[in-house]
């Protein structure tokens, strides 16, 4: 988990990764009752699937095409996580989500947070985070009720005396100051998307 790094601040990130704690309980209360012959709990079931393909989409539509986009990494760069995506989703679908799924959806989760999110960090310029938000607002919207928490809290809360306006902590005490690439334009220093409206 990239705790140190605070990719975790933007909020497309901190949505993802919310997104994958739900996932993760959900998936092994699924898995640890399949191996054990248990009954299934259909509701957490259903929940599961229904967040794992409003996330999928997310990833798919908006962080993977946009890291390649920004990397110039090759267009299947991240296919064989869309490609877990379809297994997993199946495993539960068909109820064979067992142990060894549940490590693989770790492991894949494992990778997202540690290798893209903050790939998404280093590469991504106010530009991107905009159109990166577009795209899970307009997942959102197509999925009313599966989404964890709205992308900006804090913005129904604050919307005329924001304190990103002042004192974010990226405009004088960012980690990565002396060897990020958004040093001279980080977006947080002049156009923070929670100070928009
Ligand atoms: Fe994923
Ligand atoms: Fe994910």
């Amino acid at each position: 988990m990239c705790d140190h790094c605070g990719c975790r601040e933007y909020a497309p990130i901190a949505q993802l990764t919310a997104d994958h704690v739900e996932i993760l309980a959900l998936a092994e209360t699924l898995s640890s009752a399949t191996r054990s012959h248990r009954p299934i709990d259909d509701a957490g079931k259903a929940r599961l699937l229904e967040l794992l393909e409003m996330h999928s989409a997310k990833e798919e539509a908006g962080l993977y095409p946009l890291l390649i986009s920004q990397m110039g990494d090759d267009d299947g760069a991240f296919a064989h996580l869309e490609e877990e995506h379809r297994e997993i989703a199946e495993l539960i679908e068909t109820d064979r989500f067992e142990h060894l799924a549940f490590y693989a959806l770790q492991r894949h989760v494992e990778e997202e947070e540690e290798v893209l999110f903050s790939s998404a960090l280093f590469w991504f310029d106010g530009d991107t985070w905009e159109v990166l938000e577009a795209v899970h607002e307009l997942v959102d919207a197509e999925s009313p009720g599966v989404a964890v928490q709205p992308l900006h809290p804090e913005r129904q809360q604050h919307d005329h005396d924001h304190p990103h306006d002042h004192d974010h902590p990226h405009d004088h005490d960012h980690p990565h100051d002396h060897d990020h690439p958004h040093d001279h334009d980080h977006p947080h220093d002049h156009e923070h998307p929670a100070t928009a409206t």
